[in-house]
C-alpha cells in the first residue's frame, strides 16, 4: 500500500499565522505538524509516500523533510495549484499510485495510533473499496457525521446542526485505485469545492465502505482551539 499526504489548502482558519507559513509546517508542541501524518503512515508500514502541497510552500517542505529518510521512508512531492478541495488534491496522486490502494491522511491530522492491523485488513477485503476511521467528539456539528445502524453506517451528514452520533470522520482514509475514477464525476459543492464526503457517499451508496473506530488521541488542528489542544495533550505525552 501507498500513502498520499494532503498538505495543500489555505488554512484560513488559522490566518494571520498561515498567512505566510504552511498551516502544516507550524509546531504541535516540539515538531511540525507534517511530522504527525507522515508517522501515522510510516506506522502503518508504508514505505511510499506523496505529499501534495500548495505551490507556495513546495521549497520549505522539501528543505525540511527532504528525502524522508530520518523517518524510513521514501517522499515523493507534488504540487496543488489552488486550493480547490481534498478530492482535487488526491487525484494528482493517480499516476503515483499506480493502481494499489492507498492510505490518504490530511495533514493537519495529529494522532498517535498505529493503523498497521487495518490497513492490512483492508488489503485483503475485496470488498471494501473506501475504508474510513471515525472517531467520538465532542463537537460533531463541525464534522462530517454519520449514522450507524446495528454495526453498518446509513447515511454521513456534513456539519449537521443535529447530529445523528457524535462520531466523526476522520481525515484518515484508505481507498483502491477506482477513487481516481470516482473524482472526476463530482460535482463542486455550494463553496464551490469538490468535497471528499461526496467521494464517501459514493461508495456507501454502492455497499463498498468500511470502518473502524480510532482508538487513541486524535484531533484535525485546523481551528486555533483545535491547534492549541493538540499542542496541550502532545506536550502532556511527551513530557511523560
Ligand atoms: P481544510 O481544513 O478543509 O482546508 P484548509 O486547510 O484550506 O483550511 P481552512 O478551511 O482553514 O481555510 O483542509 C483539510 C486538509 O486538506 C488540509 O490540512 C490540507 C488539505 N487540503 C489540500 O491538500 N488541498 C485543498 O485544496 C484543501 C481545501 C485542503
Amino acid at each position: 500500500m501507498k500513502g498520499v499526504i494532503l498538505a495543500g489548502g489555505k488554512g484560513t482558519r488559522l490566518f494571520p499565522l498561515t498567512r505566510v507559513t504552511n498551516k502544516h509546517l507550524l509546531p504541535i508542541y516540539n515538531e511540525p505538524m507534517i511530522y504527525y501524518p507522515i508517522k501515522t503512515l510510516a506506522a502503518a508500514g508504508i514505505k511510499d509516500i506523496m505529499i501534495v502541497v500548495g505551490g507556495e510552500s513546495i521549497g520549505d517542505f522539501l528543505r525540511l523533510l527532504g528525502s524522508g529518510r530520518e523517518f524510513g521512508v521514501n517522499l515523493t512531492y507534488r504540487c496543488q495549484e489552488g486550493a480547490d478541495g481534498i478530492p482535487v488534491a488526491l487525484a494528482l496522486a493517480k499516476e503515483f499510485a499506480g493502481g494499489e490502494r492507498i492510505m490518504v491522511v490530511l495533514g493537519d491530522n495529529v494522532m498517535d495510533e498505529s493503523l498497521k492491523g487495518e490497513a492490512q485488513k483492508f488489503e485483503d477485503n475485496k470488498k471494501s473499496s473506501c475504508h474510513i476511521f471515525l472517531k467520538e467528539v465532542h463537537d460533531p456539528q463541525r464534522y462530517g457525521v454519520v449514522e450507524l445502524k446495528g454495526d453498518k453506517v446509513v447515511a454521513i451528514y456534513e456539519k449537521p446542526a443535529q447530529p445523528p452520533s457524535n462520531l466523526c470522520v476522520t481525515g484518515v482514509y484508505m481507498f483502491d485505485s477506482t477513487v481516481f475514477g470516482v473524482i472526476p464525476t463530482l460535482k463542486p459543492s455550494k463553496r464551490g469545492e469538490l468535497e471528499i464526503v461526496d467521494v464517501l457517499l459514493h461508495y456507501l451508496g454502492e455497499s463498498r465502505l468500511s470502518w473502524s473506530r480510532l482508538k487513541s488521541y486524535w484531533t484535525d488542528a485546523g481551528t486555533l482551539e483545535a491547534w492549541f489542544e493538540a499542542n496541550s495533550i502532545v506536550r502532556e505525552k511527551r513530557k511523560g
